[in-house]
């Protein structure tokens, strides 16, 4: 972290987890204990059909709530899909994009990833645009070309101004829901490359300030020594943003 020149940020994402019933209790039992921890902003990603009874659970507190996805149309015939003016129309404002499993199981592609970031930033989100290498790429030694080349794919079209609303998720594809986390050393490195990326498409002063989580596996017990990086500027977080008091713990490792 580098709370001087960026902002922390600890976001869950639930993935296909919490009806709103689930969703309620979970964010009843979670707001007390991240309460006041001020040094980050708190952010939990739901299913559409759960983010309603999150944002009211969340009411008065200091927790924000997200979705997992965006259209990058406005409207149209786009079965199954759910477009920014949607999202803005319930009062949603950070959306995650390009996370892997949308990219592995649902086809979605640097370009669509372009398509719905730029879609959401128009319609003034916030958006946390997820990258990052599979196995086979880092174990060839290809980690920092592959998240280089995603970070200008992805953000082909997307203004100096407007990197004021994107938050950067590097997720290491081996490492997310297996229980293997990259080192302290390989997140510090590859969220350092992407900071070099940004730099060379928008200048220092405006990589300098883009918030880099990492994300894969991060928990109670690795959180503290990911987050001491000077380029890990919080965690987006799976597994451990389903259990309230392992939240809490990674939550207090940002303070
Ligand atoms: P896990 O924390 O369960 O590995 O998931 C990470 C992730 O995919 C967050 O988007």
């Amino acid at each position: 972290m580098n709370p001087e020149k960026r902002r922390t940020v600890i976001a869950g994402n639930w993935k296909m987890n919490f009806t709103p019933a689930e969703a309620t209790a979970f964010i009843n039992e979670v707001k007390p204990l991240v309460a006041g921890k001020d040094n980050c902003d708190v952010i939990f990603c739901a299913p559409f059909v759960t983010i309603a009874a999150a944002q009211e659970a969340a009411k008065g507190s200091n927790i924000k709530i997200g979705a997992e996805n965006v259209h990058f149309a406005e409207k149209g015939a786009y079965t199954g899909e759910v477009s920014a003016q949607m999202l803005t129309a319930c009062g949603v404002e950070y959306v995650i994009i390009g996370h892997s499993e949308r990219r592995q199981y649902f086809g979605e592609t640097d370009e669509t990833v372009n398509l719905r970031t730029k879609a959401a930033l128009a319609a003034g989100m916030k958006v946390i645009l997820c990258l990052g290498e599979v196995k086979d790429e880092r174990l060839n030694g290809i980690t920092n070309e592959i998240v280089s080349m995603q970070t200008k794919l992805d953000l082909l079209g997307v203004s100096a101004e407007q990197m004021k609303n994107v938050i950067i998720a590097y997720e290491p594809v081996w490492a997310i829901g297996t229980g293997l986390t990259a080192t302290p050393e390989q997140a510090e490195e590859t969220c350092a490359v992407i900071r070099a990326t940004l730099a060379s498409i928008y200048g220092e002063d405006v990589a300098e300030s883009v918030t880099i989580q990492y994300g894969g596996s991060m928990n109670e017990k690795n959180a503290a020594e990911l987050l001491a990086k000077p380029n890990v500027d919080g965690g987006l977080i799976g597994g451990a943003s389903l259990v309230a008091e392992k939240f809490r713990a990674i939550v207090d490792a940002a303070q």
